[in-house]
C-alpha cells in the first residue's frame, strides 16, 4: 500500500511508523522490499557514500540526482528528499523552485527542511504552496561547524522551551510531521505527547511515533556509526570476503 502525509498523520498513537534513508535504486528496492513507510533521500548521502565529512557540502544537484534514483523504484513508501545546508534560510522563491524540482522532476513527494522556529515561517508559506515539509529539530547535522561537533540536545531548560518552542510553531505552520534527532529520550516524549502531528526519533529514545536509521550503518557499510544505531547485519565484512574470494578466483585463473 502507497504511503502518504494522511497515512502517516493517521498512524499517529495506532502504529510505529518505519523510516529509513535510501539514496539510490539499489537501497530504495531493499527499503521498498522490507516495506518500510518513509524512504529519507537524507543529506548524509554527503558522508556515508559520496566522502565527505559531513553534510555541510551536499548541494541541489546532488540532492536531485539521488531524490530521483529512488524514485525510479516506485516504492510504496513515502518518498522524503533533504532541502541541502543554507536553502531554506535564503530566498523563499528559490527555496519553492528547488522543492518544485525536487517534486516535480526527481518525483520526491515530501520535503524536509531542518530548523527551529525561526524557519516555521518559511514552512508555513511552503505547506500553503502544497509541498508538504517534515521539520527536523534537536540535532541538525548542517550546523556542525557552528555547533564545533555532534551533541545531545534538552539537556538544559532553555535549550529544551527553545525545542518544545519550535516544535509548536512547525506544526502550526502545517508541517506532516516533525524528525527529533538526538533529543534526551524524555524531551521527545513530551514533543510527542504534545502535538497533533507525529514525531519520528533517531538517537531520541523509544518514546516517539516512529523511529528513522541510516540504512548504511545498521547494515555494517559506514565506518563510524552512531552509537544508537544497532548492526543487523554486517554486510560491509561480507562484502570485503567475497570480493577477496573473486581475486582469489582470478589470481588462480579458476
Ligand atoms: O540526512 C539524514 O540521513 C538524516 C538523518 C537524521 C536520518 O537527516
Amino acid at each position: 500500500m502507497k504511503r502518504t502525509t494522511k497515512t502517516l498523520r493517521q498512524a499517529k498513537g495506532v502504529s510505529q511508523i518505519v523510516c529509513i534513508t535510501a539514496y539510490d535504486a539499489v537501497t530504495a528496492r531493499i527499503a521498498d522490499a522490507a516495506d518500510t513507510d518513509v524512504i529519507l533521500v537524507g543529506d548524509s548521502v554527503g558522508n556515508v557514500v559520496l566522502g565527505f565529512d559531513s553534510t555541510v557540502p551536499v548541494t541541489v544537484d546532488m540532492m536531485a540526482h539521488h531524490a530521483a534514483a529512488v524514485a525510479r523504484v516506485r516504492p510504496n513508501a513515502l518518498i522524503a528528499a533533504d532541502i541541502p545546508f543554507g536553502v531554506a534560510h535564503g530566498d523563499f522563491s528559490e527555496l519553492l523552485k528547488i522543492c518544485m524540482r525536487l517534486m516535480q522532476e526527481c518525483g520526491a513527494e515530501a520535503v524536509k527542511i531542518e530548523g527551529g522556529e525561526e524557519v516555521a515561517p518559511t514552512i508555513a508559506r511552503l505547506t500553503a504552496a502544497g509541498v508538504p515539509v517534515w521539520a527536523h529539530i534537536g540535532l541538525q547535522a548542517q550546523n556542525v561547524f557552528q555547533e564545533g561537533g555532534y551533541r545531545k540536545f534538552g539537556k538544559t531548560e532553555s535549550e529544551r522551551a527553545a525545542l518544545l518552542a519550535a516544535a509548536k510553531a512547525h506544526e502550526k505552520a502545517g508541517a506532516f510531521a516533525l524528525l527529533l534527532e538526538m533529543m534526551t529520550p524524555d524531551l521527545a516524549a513530551e514533543i510527542t505527547r504534545g502535538v497533533s502531528i507525529p514525531t519520528v526519533g533517531i538517537g531520541s529514545g523509544k518514546d516517539c511515533d516512529g523511529q528513522i536509521i541510516v540504512m548504511h550503518d545498521i547494515l555494517g557499510l559506514t565506518p563510524k556509526k552512531p552509537s544508537f544505531a544497532k548492526v543487523y547485519a554486517d554486510l560491509g565484512a561480507q562484502a570485503v570476503a567475497a570480493v577477496s574470494a573473486y581475486r582469489d578466483d582470478v589470481r588462480s585463473k579458476k
